[in-house]
């Protein structure tokens, strides 16, 4: 599979009228996982870059509600970038693949969910020893 294939964008339905939108979310309905976590990452500078990790088991749907980001998504073989910009979709990104978030735009906010409980334990930073490990998506 490609990181295209295994970073699906999903799709949300919006909802609403003429007086505004929402969308719904539902573990394992929505999304491929049940949900333990959420956070949010906000306060970025145009040049900051975020994430820089791959997490061990930990499977993320990230959501940016409002502003824009381009996600860069890296396997050991392939890169995959993605501009998210609209609270419509979110993008799936499954366990052991690198990520870096970076080019925000003014007052971003990401939403993120997560199919586990934070353990810092689950963090790879190292991206030589990522790409070096024998761990696989
Ligand atoms: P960090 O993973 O460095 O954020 P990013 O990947 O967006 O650069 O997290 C920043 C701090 O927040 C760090 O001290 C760990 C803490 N943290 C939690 O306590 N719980 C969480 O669920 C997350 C994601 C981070």
């Amino acid at each position: 599979m490609t990181l295209k294939e295994q970073c699906k964008t999903i799709e949300f339905r919006e909802m609403g009228d003429a007086t505004g939108k929402l969308v719904a979310i539902e573990g394992g309905q929505t999304i491929p996982f049940d949900i333990k976590r959420v956070f949010f990452i906000y306060g970025m500078s145009r040049n900051s870059i975020r994430g820089k990790h791959a997490n061990i088991n930990t499977d993320m749907v990230l959501i940016c509600l409002t502003g824009s980001v381009k996600i860069t998504v890296r396997s050991r073989q392939d890169e995959y970038c993605v501009v998210l910009d609209s609270p419509g979709k979110g993008l799936l990104i499954p366990h052991m693949l690198w990520r870096e978030m970076s080019d925000f735009s003014a007052g971003t906010i990401i939403l993120v969910l997560a199919n586990t409980y934070y353990n810092p334990e689950d963090y790879i930073t190292d991206l030589n020893y990522y790409e070096n490990s024998t761990y696989q998506p």
